[in-house]
């Protein structure tokens, strides 16, 4: 069986995201959305909050399962009993980080391949902290994210500012 864990924080998930898994789930048995638990960085949105986005925005696609990890990538893949971890590519400037990251889990676990997608052209210049960002200051994040998210991000915000 066909198994990918597709990390990342997803704070919050974007169109780009989405794109990705949908595009993966057409060509492996099941896709595990993992969403990084690291209580070390700022997120806007908590893990528990991430995770049920992620269920409510995957739901067409049967073969996604959404799971949080904390700790190492490639602990979780053994735990999950898979063998590809799938990033995607926005733009060349992706590219270091992306495979340092890709070499370093190799050299951790020399049972686990990383595989790139490239990301849609139209989705190519958006990313979570842009859309952080933008819907902090009230501006549109229609075209990034599905309705469901940018609501949660308008209400994130409006209970932030009633603090
Ligand atoms: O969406 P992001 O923030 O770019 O995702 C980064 C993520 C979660 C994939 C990466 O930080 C990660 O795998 N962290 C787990 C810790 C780990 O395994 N570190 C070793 C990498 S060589």
């Amino acid at each position: 069986m066909l198994k990918a864990v597709y990390p990342g924080s997803f704070d919050p998930v974007t169109n780009g995201h989405i794109d990705i898994m949908e595009r993966c789930s057409g060509f492996v048995e099941e896709l595990i959305v993992a969403v990084l638990d690291n209580p070390a960085k700022n997120s806007l949105f908590t893990v528990d909050e991430r995770v049920q986005q992620l269920k409510e925005v995957t739901k067409h696609m049967p073969n996604v399962k959404v799971k949080s990890f904390y700790g190492l990538l490639v602990d979780f893949c053994r735990q999950v009993d898979a063998k590809l971890v799938i990033r995607g590519l926005r733009a060349v400037t992706d590219f270091e980080y992306e495979f340092k990251m890709a070499l370093g889990n190799k050299k951790l676990d020399d049972n686990i391949e990383t595989i790139f997608i490239s990301s849609s052209t139209k989705y190519m210049f958006i990313s979570s902290s842009s859309i952080k960002e933008i819907a902090m200051f009230g501006g549109s994040v229609d075209d990034m994210v599905p309705p469901y998210i940018k609501d949660q991000l308008t209400e994130k915000f409006n209970s932030r500012e009633e603090i």
